[in-house]
């Protein structure tokens, strides 16, 4: 099975960070990742990391390159996934459901998150069945169901 390592964003990943990018087809369905760190620089709840291969945990500068980004934020009891993105050439390879599997193993560790939560734009058909199929359901408060492009959708546990 594979497996992710995530790591913090530093002056020596940024670049190859930013440099990260979808399909065309798929820009519609995710910020930047310029767009999400200058979010998370002025929001001291959003915590964004590098996703790697499992293979690089324990070396110092990675030796494989940076496969994608993700971000979560903390906030009012909830675990929010905010950000999945897979850089074209490594998609469909096992990485987008192994770093759901590490960030929802990270949000379990901390004690004030009672519900871990994600949203998905109105026809992102594959990010929809890859969270439901890790156990995500539709989020039915009202808020959440008044949103017109996205589906958000909480961790049933
Ligand atoms: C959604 C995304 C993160 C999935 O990443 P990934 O590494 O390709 O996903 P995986 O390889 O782990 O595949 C997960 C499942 O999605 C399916 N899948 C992935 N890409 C697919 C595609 N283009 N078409 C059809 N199915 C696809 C895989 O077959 C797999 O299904 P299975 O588990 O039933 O076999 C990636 O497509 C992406 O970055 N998309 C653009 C940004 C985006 O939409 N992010 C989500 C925002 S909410």
């Amino acid at each position: 099975m594979v497996r992710v390592h995530l790591r913090n964003i530093t002056l020596d990943n940024f670049h190859e960070c930013i440099s990260l990018e979808v399909d065309k087809s798929q820009q519609k369905f995710v910020a930047s990742n310029v767009q999400s760190l200058a979010e998370a620089k002025v929001n001291p709840d959003l915590f964004p990391l590098a996703i790697y291969d499992a293979a690089v945990a324990g070396y110092e500068k990675p030796q494989l390159p940076m496969v994608g980004f993700t971000m979560y934020e903390i906030t009012a009891g909830v675990g929010f996934i905010m950000r999945l993105m897979i850089a074209h050439q490594y998609q469909q390879q096992g990485y987008g459901r192994a770093t759901m599997f590490e960030v929802i193993r990270r949000l379990k560790l901390y004690p004030e998150v009672e519900l871990i939560a994600t949203s998905h734009r109105r026809g992102n058909e594959v990010a929809s069945k890859l969270y439901r199929s890790l156990g995500f359901v539709d989020w039915a408060s009202a808020w959440a169901q008044e949103q017109e492009t996205e589906i958000f959708l909480k961790l049933d546990s």
